[in-house]
């Protein structure tokens, strides 16, 4: 289960060299990584096509860390058996997405995963409202989604502080996570406002060069929490 107090890492396995997917899975296991996030892209919800249930399934073989998908697909409902049996211990569908969102969270909790709402930039947040008793995880977009590498979008950090006072306003303990343009200075000023789950990509760990460097994507992951504690601390 993910901690509350401590803020929580989720690696992008899109953003790592996926002819060494094996070897990264286990050293971000080692340096103390809370989970693997896996972008899932059709081509048809987002502009780009990644993964598939396939390498959840692979990931949850060869190391012991928590999966999570996040899918970026058109009608999520149809593939959620799929990712649940590939081993995702937790998914997460866009509202954007699905037609019937509070079906698609129950068939989650029902098929034994962990439930989350993903949220676009440009989507009013009053459409979580009426889902928000009904996840364990909230997945705000810092950027439009379909891509890595692209600049936040600002908006995210008055949308996490709106959606953090609405959750403790509600009793709710649903989580904050945040995707997209994850740097050290971002992710501190998240989790300023209120986010706890943060998607790392190559804005953090997976940044060019970042895991060739001597100690690998170990070091950098190490090194990125320090510095974004370092950083908290100084807010
Ligand atoms: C957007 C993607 C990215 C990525 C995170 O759809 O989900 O946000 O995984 O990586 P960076 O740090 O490149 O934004
Ligand atoms: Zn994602």
């Amino acid at each position: 289960m993910i901690r509350v107090d401590t803020l929580t890492y989720s690696a992008s396995a899109m953003c790592a060299n996926l002819c060494r997917l094996e070897d990264d899975f286990r050293a971000l296991e080692e340096a103390g990584c809370d989970e693997l996030h896996f972008d899932i892209m059709d081509g048809a919800f987002v502009p780009n096509i990644t993964l598939g249930p396939d390498f959840i399934k692979a990931a949850k073989a060869c190391c012991g860390l928590p999966c999570n998908a996040h899918l970026m697909i058109a009608d999520p409902a149809r593939y959620i058996p799929r990712f649940v049996e590939a081993g995702a211990d937790s998914v997460t569908v866009h509202i954007e997405g699905c037609v019937h969102a509070h079906r698609a969270l129950s068939q989650i909790r029902q098929a034994g995963a962990s439930p989350g709402i993903a949220i676009n930039p440009g989507t009013p947040l009053t459409k979580l409202e009426y889902l928000l008793d009904f996840v364990d995880r909230v997945l705000v977009m810092a950027v439009d989604p379909g891509f890595a590498g692209q600049p936040i979008i600002p908006s995210a950090f008055e949308r996490v502080r709106i959606l953090r006072d609405n959750l403790a306003y509600r009793e709710l303990n649903a989580h904050i996570e945040v995707d997209g343009n994850i740097d050290v200075q971002n992710a501190a000023m998240l989790a300023h406002h209120g986010a706890r789950i943060f998607v790392l990509g190559t804005s953090s760990i997976f940044k060019k060069d970042a895991a060739s460097r001597d100690g690998g994507l170990a070091q950098a992951f190490t090194e990125f929490k320090k510095a974004v504690d370092t950083k908290r601390r100084a807010l």
